[in-house]
């Protein structure tokens, strides 16, 4: 999960921009606001923000006046490393909804869920756009270590900026009494994910189809594997459809979401998900509770993926204890012929030999990304999904630059 490609300025902006400033600077913040607020927000908080009565009559009026506002000041930024977090002081911000106005977000509506967070439709106020956001409630107990840990990865993270990873805008973590909660504001995805997509479809996606989506999401987690990050959850459902008419497929450039932050905000609650979830994406290796190479384990996931995107099914017997399902996987033993049966075309050879390659039990046997990409059944669309990747980025930049 927690996937985030971000802008550089993501970064930067937080901190530079008057609009993002925080608390620690709030005397330019509240002068930067001023012209826009009316007379009531010249209260004792802009003079005395640390001290000041919590419950007066005055103050319920002026809080109520500030909800009607997106330019509340930042509240308390208590921590930061990468993430930022904000905690919900005494005040005008009660509620987590008044934080998120403070930051130009307004959530809209309940999107959907995935197994760790629940994604909004929300609008940014000052962009005038629709965004995404996923919020993530975090463990009480979290440390805020694991942040400092994993620093590296979520800082490259918010710093890839590439056409086939859903694009993040920034993330924080606001908390509250008794709870912890991380807030991801990201583009949105007109198309939903990719596994609701081709089941809502009334037939299943073409061989020739199949290339040209799979060929993107290869990109775009070839591209993660290059700067040194694995996804550790691949599956169709964190595939995005953002409707592009120059994508190779014509129709969608796909983009992969629910990356990195993965490993910082579930670590501890992974233990949990894993008895209660199906680990029917997850390698053997995995199953069994080895060590595992995270770049051979995504390979495994994008094995089950391709199967999954051509048949709708899967390629193990996923209704059987544990061991036995290990075993089949150790056995090789994929079911092509009840997930092609109702099915009008039979896959290729070709795609039968990639999935099997990928889904070698064998992590350092299995293919690695470098030979998918030049595998004969994708090698075209790879190199298609590639070249649009550089001209999109082209142009991203020069979008910014402007
Ligand atoms: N940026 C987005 N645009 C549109 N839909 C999204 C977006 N992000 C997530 N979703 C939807 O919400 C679901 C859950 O999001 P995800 O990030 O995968 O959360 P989780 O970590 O809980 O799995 C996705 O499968 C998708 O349907
Ligand atoms: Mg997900």
């Amino acid at each position: 999960m927690g996937a985030m490609e971000s802008t550089l300025d993501s970064l930067t902006q937080l901190s530079s921009s008057p609009a993002f400033s925080s608390s620690s600077s709030s005397s330019s913040s509240s002068s930067s606001s001023s012209s826009s607020s009316s007379k009531e927000t010249h209260s004792s908080s802009k003079t005395n923000p640390k001290r000041r009565p919590s419950s007066t009559k005055h103050d319920r009026e002026q809080q109520q006046q500030q909800e009607q506002k997106p330019n509340l000041r930042r509240p308390k930024l208590v921590h930061r490393n990468v993430t930022r977090f904000y905690e919900i002081p005494f005040g005008p911000y009660r509620r987590p909804e008044d934080v998120l106005r403070s930051f130009g977000y307004e959530l809209i509506r309940e999107l959907d869920r995935g197994a760790y967070g629940v994604v909004y439709i929300a609008h940014d106020l000052r962009k005038e756009m629709k965004v995404a956001c996923k919020q993530i409630e975090m463990d009480r107990t979290f440390h805020r270590n694991v942040f400092e840990e994993n620093k590296n990865e979520l800082l490259t993270i918010e710093r890839v900026r590439h056409p086939y990873v859903i694009k993040v805008y920034c993330h924080f973590v606001v908390q509250g009494n008794g709870f912890n909660r991380m807030y991801i504001f990201m583009a949105l995805a007109d198309g939903g994910n990719l596994y609701k997509f081709i089941r809502n479809r009334n037939t299943l996606i073409t061989e020739e189809k199949c290339r040209l989506y799979f060929a993107q999401i290869l990109c775009g987690i070839n591209h993660m594997h290059s700067v040194g990050i694995a996804h550790r959850d691949i599956k169709p459902q964190n595939v995005l459809l953002c409707s592009n008419r120059n994508s190779i497929s014509g129709d969608y450039l796909l983009v992969v979401t629910d990356f990195g932050l993965s490993k910082v905000v579930t670590d501890q609650q992974q233990l949990a998900m894993s008895i209660c979830g199906t680990p029917v994406f997850m390698a053997p290796e995995l199953l069994q509770s080895k060590p595992y190479n995270p770049f051979a384990a995504d390979v495994w996931a994008l094995g089950i993926t391709l199967f999954q995107m051509l048949s709708m099914e899967l390629p193990f017997n996923f209704h059987q204890p544990q061991e036995f399902i290990i075993q089949s996987m150790m056995d090789k033993k994929i079911a092509w012929e009840s997930a092609f049966r109702k099915t009008r075309q039979q896959p290729s050879n070709e795609y039968k030999q990639l999935v099997r390659s990928m889904l070698n039990p064998d992590s350092n046997r299995r293919i690695r990304m470098i030979n998918i990409t030049n595998h004969p059944w994708i090698v075209r669309e790879y190199a298609m999904a590639e070249s649009t990747s550089r001209s999109l980025r082209s142009s991203m930049r020069s979008h910014h630059h402007h």
